[in-house]
Parts: structure tokens; C-alpha cells; sequence
């Protein structure tokens, strides 16, 4: 049975701030969310993460790559990565990223949970990016049944829900293929401060055509592998 919703964010702060605190790889390693296969695993960026320039600077090529995915644009330094790891991802309590690691040690793509103190007891899938070609098949596909099954088993949840773009059909397509159902559209306004853009929510009042949108796909499980397209 789900548990409470104060429980499940209690459950997220410990769990995320436990794993964020991470400081060396022996332990990295060892928290480490892996395949069922073996072949790659789930990372948490932690404390380790913020002094790596070369992981850094990989991170950052490969949301520059995807930049028209995302809501947010904005121009990619590795200072700028490492202040987004330090500042948003490791300071913000019910945030978590995942670096997907093939074995033994090749960062491919992340991942990620935000809102974990969601008000209905969800939790947001976020950062969704591959970077790299990988020997393994659908690597992605299956980091996101191996981190929604994990999150299960520590949380229990009431659901999880992705807002992908309206236009990123892909990326659409690869969240229906994991058995999520297409929900809402969200209209969204083009905001730009300077070098930086965001696309948000249009204001109620606001009927002109929108800029983009957003597309709200939603699974109440990732444990039952029928729910999976093929
Ligand atoms: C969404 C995303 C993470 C999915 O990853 P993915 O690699 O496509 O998914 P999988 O791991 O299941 O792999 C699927 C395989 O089918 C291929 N594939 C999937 N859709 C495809 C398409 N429309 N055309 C060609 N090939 C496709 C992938 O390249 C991959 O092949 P490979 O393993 O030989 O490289 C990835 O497409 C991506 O990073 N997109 C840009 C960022 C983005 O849109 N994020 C989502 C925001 S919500």
C-alpha cells in the first residue's frame, strides 16, 4: 500500500541527501542503481561530481547537442555546469540526478527526479538526455525501468509524471514505448533574460497562440513489464 505523503517526502529528502553526500567511489560504486544485466548502472551525482572537469565539460556537450529538447536554453560553460550540480541539483532536497554508466566506467547519458515533495506523493522525471552511442541496447529505456523500479521500492510513490515538449516527438514517443499515458497539454510562453530562455507556463490570461508546449505523460508503476510497449 502507498505510504503517506508526508512519509514518502520524508523518505526522499533522507534517501537523496544520504546519496548527494557521497564522497568517494568505493561507495559511489556501491550505491550505484545497477541493470539487472549488469552491463551499466545508475550513478548519483554527488560531492564527487562537482571537482570533475572532464565530466563536467561531457555533461555540458551533451545538453548543448539537445539544447531545443529542453525548456531552458541558455549558453553551456563548464562553470556554468558545475554551479547547476552544486548550486540546483545537489542543493535542492527533493532533486536528484543519475549519471548512466555503462560498464565499467563510461558516462553515456542522466537522469533525474524532481518535485520528490510533489503535494499529491508523485515524482517528476527530469534531465531525461542521452549523450553517447552505447554497445548496450536501449540503454535509456532501460535506466528509466531500473530507476523507476528502485524509486518504488525506496518511496512508494503514488505515480510518476514527465512533461516532455510538444514538439520533441521523440522523446514523446520513448515515454509512451516505457507504457506511460499522454495526459494534458500545457501552452507555453517564450520568456528570454539576456543569453537565457525559458519556455513557461502561458498565464491564464494569456490566449494568444502559444510558443510551445508542454506534453504530461504519466505511470502509476514501472514493476509490471506488460505495461511496456515492445
Ligand atoms: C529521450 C532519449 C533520452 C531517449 O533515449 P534513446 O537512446 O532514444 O532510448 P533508448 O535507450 O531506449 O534507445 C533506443 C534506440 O533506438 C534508437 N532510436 C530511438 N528513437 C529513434 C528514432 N526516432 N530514430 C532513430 N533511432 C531511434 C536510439 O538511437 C537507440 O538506438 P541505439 O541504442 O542503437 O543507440 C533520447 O532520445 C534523448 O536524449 N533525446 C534528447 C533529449 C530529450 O529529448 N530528452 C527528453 C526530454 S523529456
Amino acid at each position: 500500500m502507498a505510504r503517506n505523503i508526508a512519509e514518502i517526502h520524508a523518505r526522499v529528502r533522507r534517501e537523496f541527501d544520504r546519496l548527494k553526500a557521497i564522497s568517494d567511489p568505493d561507495t559511489l560504486a556501491r550505491e550505484s542503481i545497477a541493470f539487472a544485466d549488469g552491463t551499466a548502472a545508475l550513478a548519483p551525482v554527488c560531492q564527487l561530481h562537482v571537482a570533475d572537469d572532464d565530466l563536467l565539460d561531457q555533461m555540458g556537450r551533451w545538453r548543448q547537442n539537445n539544447m531545443q529538447y529542453f525548456a531552458t536554453r541558455f549558453p553551456i560553460t563548464v562553470e556554468g555546469t558545475r554551479m547547476w550540480v552544486r548550486d540546483y541539483v545537489l542543493a535542492t532536497p527533493d532533486r536528484m540526478l543519475f549519471l548512466v554508466i555503462e560498464r565499467p566506467n563510461r558516462p553515456i547519458g542522466y537522469m533525474g527526479f524532481a518535485r520528490g515533495f510533489h503535494k499529491a506523493g508523485a515524482m517528476e522525471q527530469v534531465n531525461n538526455l542521452r549523450g553517447e552511442k552505447s554497445s548496450i541496447s536501449r540503454p535509456m529505456f532501460r535506466a528509466h525501468v531500473a530507476i523507476g523500479r528502485w524509486a518504488e521500492r525506496m518511496f512508494r510513490p503514488r505515480g510518476f509524471f514527465a512533461h516532455v515538449l510538444g514538439d520533441n516527438e521523440r522523446g514523446i514517443e520513448f515515454h509512451l514505448g516505457l507504457g506511460m499515458n499522454r495526459g494534458r497539454t500545457i501552452p507555453l510562453r517564450k520568456k528570454q533574460n539576456g543569453d537565457f530562455i525559458a519556455l513557461v507556463p502561458c498565464d491564464p490570461n494569456d490566449t494568444a497562440p502559444p510558443d510551445n508546449t508542454f506534453v504530461r505523460m504519466t505511470k502509476f508503476s514501472f514493476s509490471n513489464p506488460a505495461t511496456y510497449a515492445s
